[in-house]
């Protein structure tokens, strides 16, 4: 057996709960981190960073899936988990913010004041309703096709979830704008791959 194949036959027998297993082990970290001091002067902001930035990298996971697979690494079982993981992120992340806050005033200060938040937002929300049907019984209850079709809300959804992060931060630090131009290069894929299918 070759070497891809051996890859592939390894990645079958991983099942799909260790996944989730796996993937949680950043939020106990950050939380771990945080209760024994390792989150440095502000800690509350440096989790919540860690979560932001954890919750774009599952969501670029699940845009990497299907390059990986024309590539001959086919993750697509764990599609699932990777973009249910990313809205898990989400929500902790929103959850640190609103826990540090703590009042409905400065809340909607920050929503309507901060640009970055309210782009923030605007992913977080796409992600609800594919939150909500990533299960069987919606793929089946919408059909296949309008299931697959409003699943490319992952599309504007991580795009603003880059963005976001592009907006929050001074200057041109690297990390941000590596995040962008991968997942530009992604995105430029997926289109290209469904004007082939779907030409004009
Ligand atoms: C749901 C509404 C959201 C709110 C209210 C929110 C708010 C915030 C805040 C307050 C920060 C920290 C800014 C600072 O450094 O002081 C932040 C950082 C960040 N957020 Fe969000 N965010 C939201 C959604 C999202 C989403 C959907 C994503 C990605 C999919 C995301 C990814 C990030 C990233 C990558 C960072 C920067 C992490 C770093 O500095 O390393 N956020 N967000």
């Amino acid at each position: 057996m070759n070497r891809s194949g051996a890859i592939a036959m390894g990645l079958r027998r991983v099942p799909v709960w260790m996944v989730y297993c796996l993937g949680m082990v950043p939020a106990f970290w950050g939380l771990w981190l945080g209760l024994t001091g390792g989150l440095g002067a502000e800690p509350v902001r440096a989790l919540e960073q860690h979560l932001g930035e954890t919750a774009l990298q599952f969501l670029i996971a699940v845009l990497a899936i299907t390059p990986l697979r024309r590539a001959g690494v086919n993750l697509v079982r764990f599609r699932r988990a990777l973009g249910v993981l990313s809205f898990v992120y989400v929500c902790l992340h929103l959850g640190v913010w609103l826990l540090d806050l703590r009042s409905w005033p400065l809340i909607w200060a920050d929503l309507v004041k901060r640009p970055y938040i309210t782009v923030g937002m605007a992913a977080g929300l796409l992600l609800v309703p594919l939150a909500l049907t990533s299960n069987d019984r919606a793929v089946r209850r919408l059909g296949p096709a309008r299931w697959r079709r409003l699943h490319r809300l992952t599309y504007p959804a991580v795009s603003l979830g880059g963005v976001h992060y592009l907006m929050l931060v001074k200057g041109w630090p690297a990390a941000p704008i590596l995040y962008m131009a991968v997942i530009i290069t992604l995105l430029s894929f997926r289109i290209r791959l469904l004007r082939v299918r779907f030409p004009a």
